[in-house]
């Protein structure tokens, strides 16, 4: 193992530790722009909060409303041309993960040469990162992604024939400040609420199951945080008013994926890689997403290394070999989890997320969409096993 950790975020974390943002922000600038997505956060009052504890600390605010769940590209271009013509000097990103991800993104825009789209990942281009942003401030109201402490951004280029979800991952998109306060999450609807759960043990599957061998900590680290979101999950979807619930799972929402438990591990994310393309296409949420693509994988991926999913099926889910093989333990574990899924509300099936009838071409079609992102030299998404096209098609 061999690696380096850097995280330079500052985590707020508790109930009522929005009044804060004000004081925080101040910090970083004097006019912010805050983004915000389709209002939600109008309803629940967090909006009205967040500017009054900012002007009381003296910052002005520039709103841009609107971005959308699983954010464009065009929308992040017309927020950056915004905040240039009013010339703010700090970006907050108050919602879910497509918010925080266009602030981001919007950040860096406004302070790049040349267009955005090159910053992004696209298979056998290298992407002009960019090397300054302005500050940003994360403000979560929903656990999901882990956007809030962590410098990827997930982006729909909007303006090809068909959209590619694809993106970026680089240092200058560290948040300055992420300022999260679980009693923001209280208002998302169940339905929400169990496909964060499922991104959020989906973060984790991804480096327990594609990392390197002989990562003991860091399995323990993921066993904890889908232990975690198996206890604490559903009590937040049953009584969304359970703050102590919305706690838990919030930070296990940032533990999962602000790169702690990835260090060393090395992995690629093939789950969602092709999940991405399913929610560019069909504007599905991501979680349900993947939802149905991670079990679907794991029993693909599962005859590869049965030993592993083996372990899963072990420490997760408590199932002894008994008479079984690793390979009918590991999909016993498979089974569990995606019962699990089920009983929280997520759908398992394509069908269920309505794309029905999926031929032979659109399975083909998603496919080459996926590793139009990205690819190993031999043309395969990388993962364990790496995938050929035939591979994600199954
Ligand atoms: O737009 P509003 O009105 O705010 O409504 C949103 C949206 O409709 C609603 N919502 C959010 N907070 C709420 C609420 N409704 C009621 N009360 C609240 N407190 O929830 C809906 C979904 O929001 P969205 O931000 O799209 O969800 P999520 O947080 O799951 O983010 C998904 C996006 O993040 C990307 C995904 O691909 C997708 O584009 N990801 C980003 C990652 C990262 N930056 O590290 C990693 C992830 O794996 C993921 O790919
Ligand atoms: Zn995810």
């Amino acid at each position: 193992m061999k690696f380096e950790f850097y995280n330079p975020t500052r985590l707020i974390f508790g109930a009522g530790s929005l009044e804060q943002l004000g004081k925080v922000v101040s910090q970083y600038g004097k006019k912010a722009l805050l983004v915000i997505g389709g209002g939600s956060v109008k309803k629940s009052g967090a909006f009205d909060r967040a500017v009054s504890s900012l002007k009381t600390a003296g910052v002005s605010v520039v709103e841009f409303s609107g971005v959308e769940p699983n954010p464009r590209l065009s929308t992040v271009v017309r927020a950056a041309e915004l905040a240039k013509k009013e010339a703010c000097d700090v970006v907050i990103g108050m919602g879910g993960g497509s918010v925080m991800d266009a602030s981001k993104v919007i950040a860096a825009s406004v302070l790049y040469e040349g267009d955005p789209k090159d910053m992004l990942v696209r298979a056998g281009k290298v992407p002009k990162l960019p090397e300054r942003a302005l500050p940003i401030i994360t403000v979560p109201t929903l656990a999901a992604t882990g956007s809030e402490m962590n410098c990827g951004a997930v982006i729909t280029i909007d303006d090809e024939k068909e959209k590619l979800k694809t993106f970026i991952k680089t240092e200058v998109l560290y948040p300055k400040v992420a300022v999260v306060d679980p009693e923001l999450t209280i208002t998302v609807p169940k339905a929400h609420t169990a496909y964060g759960a499922c991104d959020i043990i989906t973060h984790v599957t991804e480096g327990y199951f594609n990392g390197i061998d002989g990562t003991p900590i860091q399995d323990r680290f993921a066993e904890g945080v889908i232990l975690t979101v198996l206890e604490w999950g559903p009590k937040a979807v049953s009584n969304g008013s359970d703050i102590e619930a919305r706690a838990q799972v919030q930070w296990a929402s940032i533990v999962a994926l602000n790169g702690w438990v990835q260090a060393g591990v090395n992995a690629p994310y093939p789950v969602h890689m092709i999940e991405h393309t399913l929610s560019a296409l069909y504007d599905i949420p991501h979680g349900a997403g993947l939802a149905v693509v991670n079990p679907a994988w794991m029993r693909f991926a599962a005859k590869f290394r049965p030993e592993r999913f083996a372990q899963f099926a072990q420490r997760i889910f408590g199932l002894t070999a008994l008479g079984k093989d690793d390979l009918g333990l590991a999909m016993e574990g498979i089974g569990r989890f995606e019962e699990f899924l089920r009983s929280i509300g997520c759908p398992t099936r394509l069908s269920e997320l309505g794309i029905g009838d999926v031929t032979e071409e659109m399975l083909s079609y998603w496919a080459d969409k996926t590793l139009e992102v990205l690819c190993d030299e031999e043309g395969r998404l990388p993962g364990r096993p790496p995938l050929s096209r035939e591979d994600i098609a199954e």
